[in-house]
């Protein structure tokens, strides 16, 4: 990448990391919540179930955020760091480890720069809904790559890259009866985009966050993960289960027309 691109990037993702900043307290406090209803009820549920079993793993959650996954993967035997671009996040993570100890180191760093992990040191690495946000995903998947044990492997979540375009919409979206448009597929301008929070389905007026989302194509995201190194090793597009939806009618769409979320693993092939 030229040195002006790499300058261009370094300053789009301190501009996201700033809007973080500004987000990051009310942000903790929806999570812990438990308002967000598609985390909760369909996105967490089926991420867990995506990485299975972490008892006794030495795991890595990048873009940890105010640390909630973080804590439900050390709850399940691994062993965590957890990193964010923001140190208000990373504030509010270590103030929990403070006040209910589960062994979790956090550090505040940008996923494009890894350098203060050692290589070669996680079995695991988890992202959750994050590379939409960051502006130099290439460096961050080297940056990965890197720390990952040979044999490791990654496993992220994202806004399904084919259907949540820049161009999407639902039409007649409160009656559940909607078709999906798609467009701009191609367009990867960042942009701000409002962030599909469980209020709406409380009734709520108000989007509370939005966030600069860069949209990429499915072969941006395959084919820079095979540039990097890695080898793909599943991918999954999940729907919500028939009882969630019943619970949350709003979910409906995501079960029968299209998906909301992929999921992807990328193994670091070993070279013993
Ligand atoms: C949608 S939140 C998700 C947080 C967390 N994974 C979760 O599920 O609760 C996006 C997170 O990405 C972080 N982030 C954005 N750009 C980043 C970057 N370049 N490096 C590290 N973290 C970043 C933000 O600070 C924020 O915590």
């Amino acid at each position: 990448m030229a040195r002006d691109d790499e300058k261009k990037m370094k300053l789009m993702e301190e501009e996201s990391g700033k809007f973080w900043e500004e987000k990051a307290l009310s942000f903790a406090e929806y999570t812990r919540s438990g308002r967000d209803v598609y985390r909760e009820y369909f996105n967490n549920p089926a991420f867990f179930s995506f990485v299975g079993e972490v008892k006794g793993k030495q795991m890595l959650d990048a873009e940890c955020g105010e640390g909630s996954n973080t804590r439900c993967f050390s709850d399940q035997g691994a062993k965590l760091v957890g990193i964010d671009i923001s140190k208000k996040f990373i504030d509010l993570a270590i103030k929990e480890e403070i006040k209910r100890p589960k062994g979790i180191k956090y550090i505040a760093t940008s996923l494009s720069d890894l350098s203060c992990l050692d290589g070669n040191s996680f079995d695991l690495v988890v992202t959750t809904m994050v590379f939409m946000d960051v502006a130099n995903y290439e460096k961050a998947f080297e940056e990965i790559f890197k720390v990952l044990k040979p044999g490791g492997s990654l496993f992220f979540s994202i806004l399904h890259p084919c259907f949540k375009t820049a161009g999407y919409n639902w039409n007649e979206y409160e009656l559940n009866l909607g078709k999906l448009t798609v467009s701009d597929y191609f367009t990867n301008k960042p942009a701000f985009s409002g962030f599909d929070s469980g209020d709406k389905i409380k009734g709520s007026a108000n989007k509370p966050f939005k966030s600069i989302i860069h949209r990429r194509t499915m072969s941006d995201y395959i084919n820079t993960l095979i540039k990097t190194g890695f080898v793909i090793g599943k991918i999954h597009e999940p729907r919500p289960s028939k009882e969630a939806c019943e619970r949350f009618p709003v979910f409906q769409k995501w079960r029968d027309h299209a998906a909301k979320v992929l999921y992807l693993r990328a193994n670091n092939p070993s070279k013993a």
